[in-house]
């Protein structure tokens, strides 16, 4: 019997280096963005259970924190704000408060370690005092104008204070046409990054982010504005939407479950970087299954994250960063 040479494929993977060949694009160390979160309280650091190896740090402890993965290569951090003593209101008064953590946490970042590339995440969930991502009406919905207007001024106020990217996660309509417009009139157009979180689902994954930054709803759900999981055509309709509003880079959330969102992105949006957001519960299932004796880690970790290159992605916001400044450093 002789093998048709059709047939034969294995000639091609036989070594190491020829399977890395395989990938149109390798895994980087640019290609990896760390959220991390930032409390008011200005010395600590708190673990946070439900994310196994993440903590809640204060601004004077970001020293201690980062410079060891900076020395190990990390490009870029996205902020999230947990304010723990705060006075939260309707409007998310606390989102930019001069003297609130994010704002704090760009400058002493920016300070000490000045190529560190800072995104912030802008959302009102974590500052209203009914934990959802807008303004509401009286009757719960979302009121979608002021909202949108809230969160161009949360926006400018990173950007003001020397954030090098805004990245809006609220779902609002209209928010980042409101933030490109608030970014030029006031001289900062070309100077921040508008990253729109365009395809961000409903999903049941971000609980322990929740648990984490303190932003559950305190009635109700996010299904008005955050994307159902079968929508494609929504998916589709709001990359499409969102690169004619101005952003700068589309990224699709969670990441795993919605591959085939982020191959649509690759082709709507192909003039523009993709981003996915490997999110808390991707991250905590990962965690949770190599525990469980089901995979190792790292084999699984690389796998996820070279899933996510593959559909389209050049930047990957994901909790096991700091895991990969060492791995790509081992393999
Ligand atoms: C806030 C926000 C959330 C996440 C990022 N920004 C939670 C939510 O929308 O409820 C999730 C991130 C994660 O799960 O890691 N709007
Ligand atoms: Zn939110």
């Amino acid at each position: 019997m002789t093998m048709d040479i059709s047939s034969v494929l294995q000639g091609g993977y036989q070594h190491p280096l020829s399977r890395s060949w395989q990938a149109e694009r390798q895994l980087t160390k640019s290609m990896f963005m760390y959220p991390i979160f930032i409390t008011d309280d200005p010395d600590a650091h708190v673990t946070i259970a439900s994310l196994p190896g993440q903590a809640r740090w204060g601004v004077n402890r970001l020293e201690e924190f980062l410079g060891p993965l900076v020395k190990k290569g990390l490009k870029s951090v996205i902020l999230f704000g947990v304010p723990m003593t705060c006075e939260k209101d309707g409007r998310g008064t606390p989102a930019d408060d001069p003297n609130g953590p994010v704002i704090l946490a760009i400058k002493k970042i920016s300070q000490l370690f000045p190529s560190i590339y800072i995104a912030c995440d802008v959302c009102l969930c974590e500052y209203t005092s009914h934990g959802h991502c807008g303004i509401l009406h009286e009757d719960g919905t979302i009121n979608s104008v002021p909202s949108a207007d809230r969160i161009a001024q949360v926006a400018l106020s990173y950007a003001q204070a020397g954030a090098h990217c805004v990245a809006p996660s609220d779902m609002m309509d209209g928010r980042i046409k409101a933030i490109k417009r608030a970014l030029i009139d006031n001289g900062l157009g070309n100077k921040c990054t508008l990253m729109s979180y365009s395809a961000k689902f409903a999903s049941a994954l971000y609980g322990p982010f929740r648990d984490a930054a303190g932003s559950a709803p305190s009635f109700g759900n996010r299904k008005c504005y955050q994307l159902p999981p079968a929508a494609k055509g929504l998916a589709r309709r709001a990359i499409i939407r969102d690169v004619n509003e101005g952003a700068d880079i589309i990224m699709v959330k969670p990441a795993l479950p919605y591959l085939d969102i982020i191959s649509d992105a690759k082709e709507l949006a192909s003039n523009h970087p993709l981003a996915a957001y490997q999110v808390s519960g991707e991250y905590a299932m990962i965690v949770a299954g190599a525990n469980a004796g089901v995979y190792d880690l790292k084999t699984m970790a690389f796998e996820s994250v070279e899933s996510i290159v593959r559909a389209g992605c050049t930047l990957i916001l994901t909790y096991f960063t700091p895991q990969f400044l060492d791995w790509l450093d081992e393999n």
